[in-house]
């Protein structure tokens, strides 16, 4: 998704505008550009399509020096991705505007502003802001007033930055729908749509929440909030000093990430877990006195978290015998519901920020939900802002744009929720719950052995690298991991990969099996077994050839065709989460192997807050 760097200093700020760019490339972009108020008193401006590199490039052979500026990574939502299209947008040659979001009453403010001789010269939504705000102007002369009757004219979502030739002391911002940050420093100012921007200048952060309008200067900071009223926001020290963003001795994010699964997962369950017991106030003071009312869960979340759900729903039901369902958020939003009585809404989100997730739970608080609980990997998101209660996974930035961290901790989360909500309701059978708080704290080795297969997995991806069609097959809970396997091949590698419950493969997909789509399929020793050893008989006896993640402890060996790698004994109510990460690694050597950017898949974004 788009991104937003802004300063306001007395050094030159355009390699700090650079360099905030290159850290929100994680988010998935198209285009990026930056304007500066250059020393000589008018506004430049250079827009690549493309990397941020090429930008950079473009930087090197024309510099920029001034001490204003703002910059911005596109990701085209209005418009094609193209230099006319990317940010900052100008009207005239004194003012530019960065936008992140969708102003959804462009075509009616183009047609208007036209009609007013206003010449456009993009095809983009935000082009309008720059336009109606210099029309603002002739009436207001003053910058930070003119944004506020601007934005009263515009229906959507935004985050926007604004710097003028005719006021250069400060940087104006907007926020409605699209996070933005201020990061103070001492004589200067700076701003961005994600705090890591801005770790580079600064460590101490200002959010703006809903409805504000800042006015930043070197030296001071106002906010008006939603009522025009001035307001104070809490300075936040941010101390994560251990999250850097790099790559350490892994070639890709993607790959760290995946090795980081022990600590993270480990670090989600550090202050949750009593001696043989999950602590229920992990999820706030209130989560007692509401989980023991609840008599069913609604899921909603958007890609990978929605797969984490899915797997919720098996442990929710089976384990605690409290009914579930699960959905995807941009259906479940636009989409009448009948809702239970009693029923707990919980939305699971890594970034917090997926417009779709967002507005479903918006819409829940009109439903009659008994209550909303966000699961989610950033504190500061409006998910969690917005939701009753919280349980944060403690996955650490995720980079890569193919969450794999997020999720195992999302997992761990869920089973949380599941082992909470049995206690507190006395539905769990008896000894189950220290059964499973055992195995959690054993978890973090168990990831760490499935880790070790590192290198069997590289292997077995070469299978793969000149195919392009793949079915994932799982039963029960490990159906949805089979789902979100194929996901992460198709994000990564653009094979085309398919998950269905292996029970269905004969109603359907068997059609398509030969040896050139090869089946991958996660095998843990529970009671499905056996069935599951006859699908893949049928696939077998079409020429597909298997790949098979199966317990040590299953019996099952290698054939002619078939690939069995050998995964360590878990409880079967765990397995979904240690199966997880053979999958991760296959996709990942898979890409490396096609050569793909692994980070930053195209046409996919970190943090879709658009809809
Ligand atoms: C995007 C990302 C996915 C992610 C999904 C939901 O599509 O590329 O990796 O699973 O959004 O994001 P969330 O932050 O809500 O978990």
């Amino acid at each position: 998704m788009c991104g937003i760097v802004g300063a306001v200093a007395e050094r030159n700020i355009t390699a700090i505008l650079l360099e905030g760019l290159k850290r929100l490339e994680y988010r998935g972009y198209d285009s990026a550009g930056v304007a500066v108020f250059s020393n000589n008193g008018t506004l430049e401006r250079v827009r690549r399509n493309g990397k941020v590199a090429e930008l950079e490039q473009a930087l090197a052979g024309e510099p920029l020096v001034g001490r204003l500026g703002i910059a911005h990574t596109r990701w085209a939502t209005h418009g094609a991705p193209c230099e006319r299209n990317a940010h900052p947008h100008f009207s005239g040659s004194d003012l530019a505007v960065v936008h992140n979001g969708i102003i959804e009453n462009h075509e009616a403010l183009r047609e208007q502003l036209k009609g007013l001789g206003y010449v456009f010269t993009s095809d983009t939504d935000t082009e309008v802001i720059a336009h109606l705000l210099q029309h603002k102007l002739k009436e207001q002369s003053d910058l930070t007033a003119a944004l506020k009757s601007t934005v009263k004219e515009l229906h959507g979502a935004y985050g926007l930055a604004v710097i003028s030739a005719k006021q250069p002391d400060r940087l104006v911002a907007a926020r409605s729908g699209s996070p933005l940050v201020i990061g103070l420093g001492l004589g200067e100012n700076f701003l961005a749509s994600d705090q890591l921007a801005l770790r580079q200048v600064t460590d101490r952060f200002m959010y703006l929440e809903e409805g504000d309008i800042a006015e930043i200067r070197r030296d001071s900071v106002h906010i008006w909030d939603v009522n025009g009223q001035t307001v104070e926001r809490e300075t936040v020290q941010y101390r994560d000093g251990a999250e850097a963003a790099d790559k350490g001795e892994y070639r890709h994010y993607m790959l760290k990430e995946i090795h980081e699964q022990p600590a993270v997962v480990q670090r989600t369950l550090e202050n949750r877990l009593g001696h043989d017991h999950v602590l229920v106030q992990a999820f706030g003071p209130q989560a007692a006195e509401l989980f023991a009312k609840v008599r069913n869960v609604q899921i909603v979340a958007c890609g990978t978290s929605y797969h984490a759900g899915m797997v919720a729903r098996y442990w929710l039901e089976s384990l605690a015998g409290i009914p579930c369902q699960v959905e995807v958020a941009s259906e479940f939003r636009y989409r009448k519901v009948v809702v239970q009585p009693d029923t707990l809404f919980v939305s699971i989100s890594q970034s917090g920020e997926t417009a779709d997730t967002l507005a479903a739970l918006r819409n829940a608080k009109e439903l009659g939900f008994l209550g909303s609980l966000a699961i989610c990997n950033v504190g500061i998101s409006s998910l969690v802002r917005e939701s009753d209660l919280t349980l944060l996974t403690q996955a650490g930035r995720e980079i890569g744009v193919a969450s794999t961290k997020a999720f195992t901790t999302q997992l761990v989360g869920l089973l949380l929720l599941t082992l909470s909500l049995g206690q507190v309701r006395g539905t769990l059978e008896a000894g189950v719950e220290a059964q499973l708080v055992e195995e959690l704290r054993r978890l973090p080795t168990r990831l760490g052995e499935a880790l070790a297969m590192d290198t069997t997995i590289e292997k077995v991806a070469e299978l793969f690298a000149d195919k392009h069609h793949t079915l994932f097959l799982g039963r029960g809970a490990q159906f949805p991991v089979a789902m979100e396997g194929a996901l992460k091949l198709k994000e990564i590698s653009y094979i085309h990969a398919e998950a269905y419950p292996a029970g269905e493969l004969k109603h359907g997909p068997l059609a398509l099996v030969d040896n050139d789509m090869p089946v991958v399929t996660v095998a843990p020793n529970n009671e499905l077994l056996e069935k599951l050893k006859s699908n893949l008989q049928e696939v077998r006896a079409r020429g597909g050839e298997l790949v098979v993640f199966a317990d040590e402890q299953a019996n099952m060996s290698d054939g002619e065709g078939t690939h069995v790698i050998n995964m360590p004994h878990i409880n079967d109510v765990l397995a979904p989460i240690l199966y997880t990460i053979p999958l991760q690694l296959l996709s990942y050597y898979v890409a490396v192997l096609k050569g793909t950017d692994v980070d930053q898949p195209r046409n996919l974004a970190k943090s879709v807050t658009v809809e």
